[in-house]
């Protein structure tokens, strides 16, 4: 059945730019409120995201939050439960990507990346679960953000891949043990937004859509549309969904 999302309150990680970003106004224009996490964002940047959210009539309140500490996803969470009544829909989006060759990870990489990749949805999962309990409906959606590296081994991303790889296993897990009422499930994106800082070009860019099925890149809204669709269909749960144009199949 399709769930009309009007009303809901999401929490959406990494939310005040890039595909966070997008996939919060995509919410926002369905109705749903939001609970805007980022971590280093500028003040600026994190007001300009919350008003173009409230453009869409609903409300929108912003929470920082370093998701390598696990104490600060207790406050996250404690924020969230302060800020609304309820809580429907948590979109873990936020993460690190650090190219390295695999004998170059050092601990500090292993660390963060699992922190902030892994042990925060985990931590995230747990805390929402219980407040979903609560809502005056019993139940939600959790929709872990992935990437290539839930598909298979990527040399350039070892400890990357291994996380987002866990992720996929968590998301497994979590639908498997949060069901009925809670529904868990996990997107894959392609190539859809230049990596912050690595200077690609837009030639190098073409040439990176070139390597998928449809030989094109994606965009945050592609993305963005996945998990609105995820969110409103009541009848997935413990899935991943490829937003790649194809590429896992090359
Ligand atoms: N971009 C793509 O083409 C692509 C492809 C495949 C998969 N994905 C996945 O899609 C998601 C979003 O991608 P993206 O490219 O927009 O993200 P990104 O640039 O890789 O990640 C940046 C986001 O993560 C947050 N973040 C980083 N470190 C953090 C920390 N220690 N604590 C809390 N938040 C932290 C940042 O918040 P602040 O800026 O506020 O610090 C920012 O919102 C990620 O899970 C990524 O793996 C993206």
């Amino acid at each position: 059945m399709r769930v009309d999302l009007a009303g809901k309150v999401a929490l959406v990680t990494g939310a005040a730019r890039r595909v966070g970003r997008v996939i919060a106004l995509e919410l926002a224009e369905q109705g749903v409120s939001i609970l805007a996490h980022y971590n280093s964002s500028s003040q600026s940047r994190v007001r300009e995201t919350l008003q173009e959210i409230k453009s869409h009539g609903v409300a929108a309140h912003a929470v920082q939050a370093d998701l390598s500490r696990a104490e600060a996803v207790e406050s996250l969470m404690t924020e969230a439960a302060a800020q609304y009544e309820r809580l429907d829909i948590v979109v873990n989006s936020a993460s690190v990507f650090q190219a390295r060759n695999l004998l170059d990870v050092s601990l500090e990489d292993w660390e963060l990346t699992m922190a902030v990749n892994l042990r925060a949805p985990f931590l995230i999962t747990q805390r929402a679960a219980r407040v979903m309990a609560e809502n005056p409906i019993p139940g939600g959606v959790i929709i872990n953000i992935c990437d290539a590296g839930a598909d298979g081994p990527w040399g350039k991303y070892p400890h990357h891949g291994i996380s987002k790889s866990a992720l996929w296993m968590l998301t497994q897990v979590s639908a498997l043990s949060l069901g009925p009422d809670i529904r868990v499930n996990a997107i894959v994106p392609g190539p859809v937004m230049k990596s912050a800082g690595r200077g690609t070009t837009d030639e190098e860019w073409t040439k990176i859509g070139q390597r998928s099925v449809l030989r094109k890149t994606g965009s945050p809204e592609d993305v963005a549309r996945a998990v609105v669709y995820l969110c409103s269909e009541d009848h997935i749960t413990g899935e991943l969904l490829r937003i790649n144009a194809g590429e896992h199949l090359r």
